[in-house]
């Protein structure tokens, strides 16, 4: 006879929507393997907005395209576990992985001349995909294409969903390449930098558009952007990038109010004021971001921070799970006064 079980004294946490376990990504190159993303562990809840920042370079592109196995398989090698709604993405068949990705997971890459086919209009790459995943009539798949088009600002709708992604401009095959990805309401929304190339009345459109998303049907988003008044403005949490690694994790209120890593003070830094003088220029962080040569065993900012110090040639300690951490081997007891002196002494006269 089975044992009794014994009911857990707490229920269980809710599991994770997306659910990314050590995730480490390398590339072949002429010296051999070089490493872009070292070890990367984050977690997605239904319905919440992850912000991920960090300059160029620092691997948020990579992080999105491996997770969603968009990687060459022939010069990439990716490590590391990926679960969505409990299901291992990594090691489905293609097959598999089409019929979630548009439906469940909608992808906003950075290139949108990659992700439309140069062959078809828009219109009919909206209505392919919506009715790939959806019992419904051409008509109203068409309809809604059109509606959504003119959702993401295009001022004559009805005529831009018969053009070819050649025949718009560069902002509006962004616009239309958001449609595409909003076209079936996805569960998870993957946006690499998806306003960037858009003027800032469109930009706006198309951040309330995610908001919607995320209203009206628990829409799950992460978001990566440079831009930290617009992660200031939506995102519930946010993950800081460098070289390959997450160097700070924590809700967006908790990492603007009180930033532990000296990257993300410099990265605070340089934002604009929303009130007051404006500064004559934006400051920058000091020194250049790494290269692809790989990712250094030790701290990756150790070279551009000036608190560092001897211990930081190791790799610092990561303390995973807590609700808001860096990797950083800075007393946290010591950080707000440094961070007060770098602010105090980089002053703008
Ligand atoms: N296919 C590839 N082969 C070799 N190296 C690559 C490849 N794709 C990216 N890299 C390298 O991986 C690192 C991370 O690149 P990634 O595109 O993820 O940066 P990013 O954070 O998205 O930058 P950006 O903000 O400019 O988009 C870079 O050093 C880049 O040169
Ligand atoms: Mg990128």
């Amino acid at each position: 006879m089975p044992a009794p079980q014994t009911p857990p004294a707490t229920p269980p946490a809710r599991a994770p929507l997306l659910d990314v376990a050590n995730l480490s990504v390398s590339f072949a190159s002429d010296r051999g393997r070089v490493k872009a993303i070292d070890d990367v562990s984050f977690t997605v809840q239904e319905g919440e907005i992850l912000s991920i920042v960090g300059e160029s370079g620092s691997g948020k592109t990579v992080t999105l395209l491996s997770l969603l196995g968009l990687n060459d398989p022939r010069t990439t090698f990716v490590d590391g576990s990926v679960l969505f709604r409990g299901q291992r993405i990594l090691e489905m068949s293609d097959r598999q992985m089409r019929r979630i990705r548009g439906k469940d997971i909608g992808l906003i890459s950075q290139d949108p001349m990659t992700a439309l086919t140069p062959v078809y209009t828009i219109g009919w790459q909206i209505v392919e995909q919506i009715r790939a995943h959806e019992r419904i009539a051409k008509a109203a798949a068409r309809k809604r294409a059109i509606d959504l088009l003119a959702e993401v600002g295009f001022a004559n709708p009805a005529e831009a969903v018969d053009r070819y992604p050649h025949q718009l401009s560069g902002g509006m095959r962004q616009r239309a390449l958001i449609a595409l990805a909003l076209s079936c309401n996805p569960a998870l929304l993957v946006a690499d930098e998806p306003t960037t190339a858009l003027d800032v009345t469109v930009q706006a459109q198309v951040l309330d558009l995610l908001l919607r998303l995320r209203d009206d049907f628990g829409s799950a988003i992460i978001l990566i952007t440079h831009d930290m008044g617009v992660v200031s403005e939506v995102a519930d949490r946010v993950h800081v990038m460098y070289a390959g690694r997450i160097v700070e994790r924590g809700t967006t209120d908790a990492v603007f109010a009180d930033p532990q890593h000296p990257y993300t003070w410099g990265l605070l830094a340089s934002i604009p004021p929303l009130h007051g003088a404006r500064q004559a220029r934006l400051r920058s962080i000091p020194g250049l971001p790494p290269t692809a040569d790989g990712i250094p065993a030790g701290c990756g900012f150790a070279p551009r921070c000036r608190f560092a110090f001897d211990a930081c040639a190791a790799r610092p300690p990561d303390r995973r799970g807590d609700s808001h951490s860096a990797m950083c081997f800075l007393d946290p007891s010591d950080r707000e006064r440094l961070r007060s002196e770098m602010l105090e002494r980089e002053r703008p006269a």
